[in-house]
């Protein structure tokens, strides 16, 4: 896929969601325009195989688009501290995304779910077990293309972003499932399976361009704090959301039985028989669409979505405080962007 497409139809899909200027990634798409065209090169070539099946499924994804939010935050946190040694911020920008994309693959299988990125997700096409194995090639591949960059300290961020994820995605699968949850335990599991790889996308931007440990930790602390916001706000949408706007199904987290932020806090207000009705359909899997339509009142009733939207705001700002420290430059500017966008999808 040539790159100008991505872009013109990420670009054009924020801009029907989002008319002014704050809240959009146009600045960011515009900064890192031309090194994401290589990314996306690089991505393209990187996923082919002498194994027809593993282009077939990994481009079915790649194709579909995707906001590349991860990718762009690693080309901009590099051009931010000055990168201009080489493409070594392309080749890790077309891991991160490959990293996430595997990740994605892996997740709809978990989850069980029918829709990513407006279409029929892989495993309902080609099945589970592709799924996973498609999903496992292009993590090798990612972690091939970090070798080649020769960077020891990046390899080590996005190898342990990488078991991280891994180790979220498990955790969430054995224990979140239950109304014990805490809000502790489940930002734990927000700050594995999603906030690190924003973290990992962040900070090895200033490691390729020999920034100090000071930068390095300012991009970690935006990465990881927008990554959580990003999925608190994720959560919201999975109740109060579009499915056309989101290119997946809403409700998948209650009829899955997945505990997020806006249940545990409705479930703490609620009285006796509004905590049996959760019970019964988080872990007892009464959730059928009479249940989540029940579900939703309740969430609006104690104001659930708007105190997770709340939280949302509290790390965004925190996300925004780390990129203030930056030189001004439009790639700051950009950055502080992507922060309003990640809350605004809310709307
Ligand atoms: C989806 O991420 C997974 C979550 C962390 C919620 P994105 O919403 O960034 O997915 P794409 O890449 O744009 O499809
Ligand atoms: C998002 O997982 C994070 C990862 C993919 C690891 P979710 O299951 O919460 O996200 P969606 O709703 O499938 O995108
Ligand atoms: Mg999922
Ligand atoms: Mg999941």
């Amino acid at each position: 896929m040539a790159e100008g497409n991505w872009s013109d139809m990420v670009s054009s899909a924020s801009q029907v969601r989002h008319s002014e200027t704050r809240g959009s990634i146009d600045g960011i798409l515009a900064v890192t325009k031309h090194d994401m065209g290589r990314v996306n090169d690089l991505i393209l070539s990187m996923a082919g195989s002498r194994v027809d099946l593993i282009p077939e499924i990994a481009n079915h994804l790649i194709s579909s688009g995707g906001k590349r939010l991860r990718p762009m935050l690693t080309i901009a946190s590099a051009l931010a501290h000055g990168y201009e040694a080489g493409d070594g911020h392309v080749k890790l920008a077309a891991c991160v995304e490959f990293m996430h994309t595997a990740t994605l693959l892996h997740d709809d299988v978990v989850d069980e779910s029918d829709l990513r990125r407006g279409k029929s997700t892989a495993r309902t096409i080609w099945g589970n077990q592709a799924s996973v194995l498609v999903g496992d090639y292009l993590l090798g591949q990612a972690f091939k293309m970090m070798v080649e960059v020769g960077s020891m300290t990046a390899l080590g961020i996005l190898s342990d972003a990488s078991a991280v994820i891994a180790e979220g995605e498990v955790w969430q699968l054995a224990a979140a499932k239950k109304m014990t949850t805490s809000e502790a335990d489940y930002l734990a599991v927000v700050d594995a399976k999603t906030a690190a790889l924003f973290s990992a996308a962040a900070e090895v931007g200033p490691v390729i361009a020999g920034a100090g440990e000071a930068e390095r930790e300012a991009m970690r602390r935006y990465g990881r704090s927008l990554g959580i916001a990003f999925q608190l706000v994720d959560d919201v949408l999975d109740y109060g959301g579009v499915a056309a706007d989101l290119g997946k199904n809403t409700g998948d987290d209650f009829r899955e039985g997945k505990i997020t932020l806006p249940v545990i806090l409705a479930y703490a207000k609620g009285d006796e028989a509004e905590k049996a009705f959760w019970r019964a359909a988080m872990e007892e899997g009464r959730n059928d669409d009479d249940a989540l339509a029940e579900a939703t009142k309740l969430l609006h009733r104690h104001g659930a979505l708007a105190a997770t939207t709340d939280r949302a705001r509290a790390f965004g700002a925190e996300a925004y405080g780390a990129a203030e420290t930056l030189a001004p430059s439009p790639v700051r500017e950009a950055l502080l962007d992507v922060v309003e966008f990640c809350i605004d999808r809310i709307r």
